[in-house]
Formats: structure tokens, sequence, C-alpha cells
């Protein structure tokens, strides 16, 4: 049972009965959720900025072969996971603090034929449960806002890499002082969300034994991702399966000060990549 700020984050991404949830969005929009593709998931599968693109750009960085193993640590619905195992055929595990999400990847995954390549489980990314270097690769997408002890985040991921095993973090970074407006997707305010700048990542990162190898500023990406979304929003009026369904009825709070703090150039979803030494 998580305590202390790992509850509170729970409690913020917490939804009950997601699967039916997203099941009934599917068959609203003309799906059959019971014949199901992994691409039929995409407009839910990407719970950070830049979408698939950022995920294929992170998979890309990853090098990821059939016999890669991989650790997706704070998986959310899975799909990142997913798309990793349909991608590169390897085989992916995922963890997240929030149970909702790591039983509704589990039900989507299966229904769309992955369950072979990718699973689930409960955990914490700053005390996982798996022996040392069980991993050749790890993913954490936009997690690390939601965790104040960067050190232990990064000294947990580099103890499940093997040597030469990479870690691709893509997280949201503060690049300029400002005032932040709340809520966001990852916080209601700003008692759980510990962004920290590119800087301190690095030196975790170090500290950790993983050399970065690659750094990329998605921000160009993200926010072109958001005037589209807004456009077609106002064009057509909001899909019926969609992130809208993960973020609850302030959703479209959430986006509008998302899309501001990056237009602003206060924040920024920036893609580094590590080797472990
Ligand atoms: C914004 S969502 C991103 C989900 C997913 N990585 C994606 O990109 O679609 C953040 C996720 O991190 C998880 N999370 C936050 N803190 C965590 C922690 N300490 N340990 C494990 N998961 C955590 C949350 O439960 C949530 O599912």
């Amino acid at each position: 049972m998580p305590t202390g700020v790992e509850a509170n984050v729970s409690r913020h991404y917490a939804i009950r009965s997601l699967e039916t949830i997203i099941v009934e969005a599917l068959r609203a929009s003309g799906l059959d959720p019971e014949s199901l593709k992994p691409d039929d998931l995409a407009p839910v599968d990407e719970f950070h900025m830049g979408g698939r693109a950022a995920t294929a750009a992170l998979a890309e960085a990853l090098e990821l072969r059939p016999a890669t193993r991989v650790l997706d640590i704070g998986c959310g619905l899975g799909g990142a996971a997913r798309y990793f195992a349909a991608q590169a055929g390897c085989r992916v595990t995922g963890i997240d603090l929030t149970s909702d999400y790591v039983e509704a990847a589990t039900a989507l995954t299966r229904r769309v034929g992955l369950a072979d390549l990718a699973d689930f489980q409960v955990a914490s990314a700053v005390d996982l449960p798996f022996a040392p270097a069980s991993f050749e690769a790890a993913s954490l997408i936009h997690v690390g806002m939601n965790v104040p002890d960067k050190r232990r985040l990064c000294a947990e991921a580099a103890r499940v890499l093997k040597r030469g095993g990479r870690l691709a973090v893509y997280d949201v970074m503060r690049v300029c002082a400002g005032d932040i407006p709340y809520p966001t997707a990852w916080a209601a305010d700003a008692d759980t969300s510990f962004m920290a700048d590119p800087a301190h990542y690095r030196e975790a990162l170090a500290g950790a034994g993983l050399v970065v190898r690659m750094e990329q500023d998605q921000r160009d990406l993200a926010i072109d991702v958001f005037r589209r979304f807004r456009a077609r929003v106002a064009e057509r009026g909001l899909p019926v399966l969609g992130l809208h369904l993960l973020m609850g009825p302030d959703a479209p709070a959430k986006v509008t000060n998302m899309a501001a703090a990056l237009e602003r150039g206060l924040i920024a979803p920036i893609l580094m990549v590590a080797v472990r030494r």
C-alpha cells in the first residue's frame, strides 16, 4: 500500500473500471472490442507530450531487438510497452504505482493479442521488485515529475539494468523559472509536482553510473501536437476515445495549462538516453 507522496500520486491517477470505460468508448467509436488491433488503442496509448511520435523516437533510441528485455517504469495504461512489443517483438514488463492502470493495461494488452510479450505489475519506481541486471533496456516516460528523489529513481533504474543497457528518460523538465499553472496532467497542484531541470537529471543519471549519450528537447513536437489537438476539437469536438478519459472532468484546464507553460518556455519534455557503465 503506497504511503505519503506515492499515495497522493496514486490517488491523483486512480480511475475505477478503466477497462470498461475504454471498451465502451471503443464501441462508441465503431470498433469491436472483441477484435482489436494494437493501433486501435492509439488514442489512449500515450499519456505524455508529443504522442506516438515521441514514443517512436524513444523506442528508436533504445535500439530494441526481439531479444531485448525491457522495463517500462511508470507504464500507465501500457501504451509504450505494447508499442515496443509490437514494433520490435521484444518482451516488456511494465510497472506502475496506480493499480487501476495496471489492471487496465493487462486487460487491454490481452485484448490486442500481446499478452505473451507484455506483462504489468503494481510497483514503485523507487523500489523495483527485480534482481540486479534483469533488463537490457528501460524507459521512464513522464514519471519523474511525480518522484521527489531523482537520484534514487535513477539508481533503481541503473540497478536493474545490465552493463551496457540503455535507459531512456522522457520527462517534463523545468527549463525556466516562473509560475506553473495547475492542474496539469500529472498533478492537481504544486504539492505533488516535482519537476527538475535537465542539469539535475544529468547529475542524478551520472551519479547512478549512467552515461548520457543523447539529449533531445521535444518542445516543438509537443506544441505542435497540442495545437493540432485543439484545432481538431474546435472543428469536430472531443473524440470519443482519447486521453480526456484518463484526465477527468478538468481535462480541458490541464491541457490549457500544460500548453501555456510549454509555450511560455517554462517547461519542456526532454528525452535523455543513457548507457549503464
Ligand atoms: C503521466 S502518466 C504516464 C504514463 C505512461 N508512462 C505514458 O507515457 O503513457 C505517469 C504515470 O507514472 C506513474 N507513477 C508516478 N509515480 C510513480 C512511482 N513512484 N512509481 C511508479 N509509477 C509511478 C503514475 O501512476 C502514472 O501512471
